[in-house]
């Protein structure tokens, strides 16, 4: 009895300290401050809580970018949207579908990357700069769901049954499910990286998350939301999503260079069946978002139909390909939504608690990367 407990107690011991570098450890004192030669995406053992000198000058400059970003749901007006969703005729049945799915979709698809990130990968990040960008992240995805949150009862909705349908509709739930499922590991307390199959698993994670789940899964919403604003319905939602989606890009384009930053510090990990794998995960992505398309808009409306989100949908996923350093999949899509670029022309120094912006027409140069 005594020996098994040891031998429990060992094991214990034994898996702490196989785990790397989290900030908690006891203090080191007296040990030289860290070099940014120590420095390290993964598996580092430099001392986590002095973040200079920083050695990801982009994670860094990602922190300063979001921050410069700053808005507040509350600010928009959402009077309109409301008379506009409550009367009987201000909607049609097809373009009431794509509010509710994707307000649906939404709601509760930015609490679970905030899950994710939060429960997930930042223990396994072991760098401070970009451990100091995920908080801001983290804080963003906490506003876009205050953002759906303030839509959703703006307008007066059954709360439940819209924060609800990702068990409910099956397009809504098939993506988060799978999502999930690229999780599982990095939330398990007993799962370290340091092996190349667990650095692998972190890899693979990433890119579901962030080229996958944000960088494909949110854009057919994004661009039929956008696209009823562009008509003058919904003009407040499509805002709040305008901003979100701006956030978006942002994360984005820090997930994408964590996953080369890793890569380029790791380049074993990136065989060719790893590569295999990924391409094939990301196609799947493209499908289920494909499925997401015809499911929220069964037919073609706002001057948008089913194959052109195929092609949008491949024309975006060739990009993230290119970001992630793999070849193109889908030869020769183009873009069918060039006008989701120019949406998104906010000053990117307008400060939006100084100069609000209430119409998508009023533009500027955001420098835009969908
Ligand atoms: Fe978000
Ligand atoms: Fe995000």
């Amino acid at each position: 009895m005594v020996d098994t407990v040891n031998d429990t107690s060992k094991q214990i011991k034994e898996q702490a300290e196989s785990r790397k570098t989290t900030g908690l450890e006891a203090l080191a004192f007296g040990k030289a401050a860290p070099q940014v030669s120590d420095k390290r995406m993964i598996n580092a053992e430099a001392d986590l809580n002095q973040i200079l000198p920083i050695k990801y000058d982009w994670a860094w400059g990602a922190y300063l970018n979001g921050n410069a970003n700053s808005w507040d749901p509350n600010e928009i007006n959402m009077a309109f949207d409301r008379t506009l969703y409550q009367s009987p005729h201000g909607l049609t049945p097809d373009e009431r579908m794509i509010v509710e799915r994707n307000l649906g979709f939404f709601s509760t698809a930015d609490s679970l990357v905030a899950n994710n990130l939060v429960l997930a990968v930042y223990r396994h990040i072991t760098n401070p700069e970009c451990r100091q960008y995920l908080l801001r992240q983290a804080y963003e995805e906490a506003l876009h769901t205050h953002a759906y949150l303030h839509v959703v009862q703006s307008l007066g909705m059954d709360e439940s049954r819209i924060f609800n349908m990702y068990r409910e509709i099956p397009s809504v739930a098939t993506k988060a499910a799978w999502a999930l499922t690229y999780t599982e590991s990095l939330s398990d307390p007993t799962f370290s990286t340091g092996t190349p199959e667990n650095d692998q698993r972190l890899l693979r994670d990433l890119i579901a998350f962030y080229v996958v789940f944000e960088g494909i899964f949110f854009y057919v919403g994004f661009t039929q939301i956008l696209s009823m604003g562009r008509r003058n319905k919904m003009v407040g939602t499509a805002e709040q999503f305008q901003y979100i989606m701006r956030d978006e890009s942002l994360h984005l384009n820090f997930g994408i260079d964590v996953i080369n930053q890793i890569h380029i510090e790791n380049p074993h990990l990136w065989t060719p069946t790893f590569e295999a794998e990924i391409i094939e995960m990301i196609k799947t992505g493209v499908d289920l978002e494909y499925q997401y398309a015809i499911d929220t808009m069964p037919r073609g409306i706002l001057g948008m139909n089913a194959g052109m989100f195929k092609e949008y949908l491949q024309f975006i996923a060739n990009r993230r390909f290119r970001q992630i350093g793999l070849p193109e999949q889908f030869p020769g899509a183009t873009n069918p939504f060039p006008w989701m670029s120019e949406i998104m022309d906010l000053k990117k120094e307008k400060n939006f608690f100084e100069t609000r912006v209430t119409e998508y027409q009023v533009g500027g140069a955001l420098s835009w990367d969908e």
